[in-house]
């Protein structure tokens, strides 16, 4: 798909006095400018219930950009060029009138254009205001037809099965599917787009890449933050809702999909529904063999005390939501049928990191004598996500010296090493995506519902049986006791993230 600079683009963003927009949606479109990745013709309307002045938004996201773009502080003549196209128009987005109000200011831009805008609604506002948005938009006078309106939300996509249905039915009536685009920000990742790349652009690994030589998977995503602020959010989340759903199933189907027909964002998203389609369901009765949570109590990181979960800011001092959670899953397919899945995720834990490793299975016959085999390991296949970014495989040579010693090696790829160039934030990719209408690295519909539908059993019988041992994993520790127990019960352990030696 080709970038058109010549098609004049307005982002209409609801919630623009808030943090998102602060910290990553408008910072992302700044670096698009830089980087001549904005139509010649762009306007920027926030819109929230603060009362404000064009340039006293301006000024708060020029703060946004100096804190947190990956370019550095904003210079004084790009940054006013760019943030001439910044305007706010107050809105109360319960109030339908308000939406004719944002109507017109569109309406002015055209006018001075006099050329016909794609209009992008970015719902950057708390999931709870998605249906009465919608709503208001298409009953006002405010553009929605296929080729004129898109409208862009970030997760949570409900937070159940019903839920995430009915949020899908309402968005369909008023949009098509083609023109909503659902946010997994970790599919903007480069590492994290790079897995189809090295999956389906090399024909070595296809033959390897199942049951026959594959004996299991690990997935893990784990943060040194606590929850920080989000409190009352997380509250309402806890790490399936939050990280599982979507950040780690992203992973999961991204490495065991099929080969889609081509790179066509329907072809992709066929066969990543089909992998979550194909994960064999948790039967209540069997939940504690296939899910573990946990929750952190207060320790120490890098030297500094923290507090423990319950004891965070707008925290329930007795909550029962999880900040850790591990699952064993099978995917019944020809691939990968027999093949055991460990996925965690978790909160305050040692480290940030997010890596996929492939364990291959034993040699079937080892020729090498005992004394030689000392060091040996299986052949092992670690995709680093970040903040390592990099392929390492893990392959057995001869150590040098006058006697056989074998000796785990390394064959690796790191991206700063081979290219060194700094990669573009996940929400720039993400927000080129949208203004060019590729929905590749978007969800689709039927994806979030074939997650929750899998999901939608651990949550239910996590929410009616409260624990009784939580907080139940210290601070700067990997999780509680059970999660190692999950998988070393079927003889393995969980890997830790590799040290990269950066040149
Ligand atoms: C968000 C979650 O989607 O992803 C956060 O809501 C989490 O709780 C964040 O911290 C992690 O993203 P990243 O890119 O830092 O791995």
């Amino acid at each position: 798909m080709q970038f058109n600079k010549k098609q004049p683009v307005i982002f209409l963003v609801f919630g623009a006095t808030g943090d998102l927009n602060w910290r990553k949606i408008n910072p992302a479109l700044y670096n698009l400018y830089l980087d001549n990745w904005m139509p010649d013709q762009f306007a920027i309307i926030g819109t929230g219930r603060t009362k404000l002045e064009d340039q006293e938004l301006r000024n708060k996201l020029k703060d946004g950009v100096d804190k947190f773009s990956r370019k550095g502080k904003a210079e004084k003549k790009n940054w006013e060029s760019f943030s001439s196209n910044i305007y706010y128009q107050p809105a109360d987005v319960k109030n339908s009138s308000a939406y004719d109000t944002l109507a017109d200011k569109i309406d002015e831009v055209k006018k001075e254009w006099k050329t016909e805008p794609i209009v992008m609604y970015y719902l950057a506002v708390a999931a709870d205001f998605f249906p009465i948005i919608a709503e208001n938009i298409t009953k006002s006078k405010l553009p929605t037809e296929e080729e004129k309106a898109r409208i862009v939300i970030e997760k949570p996509f409900g937070s159940d099965l019903p839920s995430s249905k009915a949020l899908n039915q309402l968005l369909c009536k008023y949009f098509d599917e083609s023109q909503i685009y659902r946010i997994d920000h970790y599919l903007g990742k480069e590492t994290v787009q790079n897995i189809m790349a090295f999956r389906f652009a090399n024909s070595l690994l296809e033959p390897l890449w199942n049951r026959n030589y594959i004996e299991h998977v690990q997935i893990t995503v784990s943060e040194q933050l606590g929850v920080g602020t989000r409190g009352d959010y997380y509250e309402t989340a806890g790490a399936l809702r939050d990280m599982m759903q979507n950040h780690v199933f992203q992973l999961l189907c991204l490495v065991a999909m099929e080969t889609p027909v081509s790179f066509n964002a329907d072809e992709v998203r066929n066969r990543k529904v089909d992998v979550l389609k194909s994960l064999r369901p948790i039967k209540p009765d069997e939940i504690k063999n296939y899910a573990v949570r946990g929750q952190y109590s207060d320790g120490w990181v890098e030297g500094t005390e923290v507090l423990g979960y319950r004891e965070e800011e707008k925290v329930d001092p007795e909550s029962n939501t999880e900040t850790f959670a591990a699952l064993k899953l099978f995917i019944d397919n020809w691939r990968w049928q027999g093949v055991p899945f460990y996925l965690r995720t978790g909160k305050r834990m040692p480290q940030k990191t997010s890596m996929i490793s492939i364990q291959f299975k034993d040699v079937p016959h080892m020729i090498f004598p005992e004394e030689a085999v000392d060091n040996w390991h299986q052949n092992r296949l670690t995709i680093s996500i970040q903040p390592e970014m990099s392929i390492r495989l893990q392959v057995q040579a001869k150590r040098p010296g006058l006697e056989m010693v074998l000796n785990n090696v390394n064959m690796e790829f790191d991206y700063e090493n081979t290219f060194g160039k700094e990669s573009p934030e996940a929400y720039e990719t993400l927000l080129l995506d949208v203004m060019m209408g590729d929905q590749t690295l978007f969800m689709r519909g039927d994806q979030v519902e074939a997650a929750w539908d899998f999901l939608t059993p651990v949550l239910d019988a996590w929410s009616t049986k409260k624990r009784a041992d939580f907080p139940n994993y210290a601070a700067d520790t990997w999780g509680p006791e059970k999660a190692e127990a999950l998988i070393a019960k079927d003889g393995f352990h969980w890997f830790s993230a590799p040290i990269v030696n950066h040149k």
